[in-house]
């Protein structure tokens, strides 16, 4: 039983439960790894109640390898190019279902990490997935979004965090940040302004899944009914 609201973490069952622990964040990535290091910086400060068990790459040249190293969190690199031959995302799945069995993540959260999963991976895995996505959702799924969103003239632009499910970029968007396009942005400095924003959007939405102001699941369990469930997407107005 809860033994008090502030103390909360999810659950494999897609679910917000009472814990004293942190929550066990794994953290999938492709890239930079600068929202990453803004995860491992929240920790670090106590600013965030999590603990991030681990770091899978795909990519054994992501830059965010060397921050969780740096920061001392285990990482698997399971690279889409081993040995000179492409891994199939199956091989890729089983070795990253192997890793998470073992780091028993409470969230993992894909931070601009590049493959699409399958169907049979999302449902399998130990705990719930969210990921970052660089636009309004649903509008601009896939790539090159800040671009596409400059094209087609739009005055307002963001990012997403939503769950993830077999479609890509489609399950349900539970926070987003926004800003006025300027005349003068170009794809590259879209990119950076929603990027600042990304940095702020992740904490955030992971600070409301952690203390319950947010769930993962459709239906509110019992001992969830004191929680306060807003309309999603819950519209963050952050200062980029
Ligand atoms: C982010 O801009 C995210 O929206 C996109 O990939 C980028 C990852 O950045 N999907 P980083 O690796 O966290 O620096």
């Amino acid at each position: 039983m809860p033994e008090s609201i502030s103390e909360v973490a999810l659950t494999s069952a897609h679910t917000v439960s009472q814990a004293k622990k942190p929550l066990r964040i794994a953290v999938l990535v492709s890239g930079s790894g600068s929202n990453l290091q803004v995860l491992i910086n929240a920790m670090q400060a106590s600013a965030l109640p999590i603990e991030i068990v681990g770091v899978i790459s795909n990519r054994e040249d992501a830059y965010a390898i060397t921050r969780a190293k740096d920061a001392s969190i285990p990482v698997a690199v399971l690279s889409h190019v081993a040995s000179g031959k492409r891994m199939g995302i199956k091989t890729f799945e089983s070795h990253a279902s192997e890793q998470l069995k073992v780091w028993q993540p409470d969230l993992i959260v894909l931070a601009g990490f590049m493959r699409v999963l399958s169907g049979p991976f999302i449902d399998n895995a130990p705990a719930p997935m969210i990921n970052l996505h660089p636009a309004l959702l649903p509008a601009y799924k896939g790539l090159d979004t800040h671009q596409r969103a400059i094209q087609a003239g739009e005055r307002h632009h963001g990012c997403s965090i939503h769950v993830v499910t077999a479609e890509l970029d489609a399950g349900a968007v539970l926070t987003q940040a926004l800003l006025a396009v300027n005349q003068k942005d170009t794809a590259d400095s879209l990119q950076a302004r929603v990027q600042k924003l990304e940095h702020q959007l992740l904490p955030w939405t992971i600070l409301l899944l952690a203390k319950g102001a947010l769930s993962l699941g459709t239906a509110p369990l019992a001992h969830q009914q004191n929680t306060f469930m807003p309309t999603l997407p819950l519209k963050l107005y952050l200062n980029d």
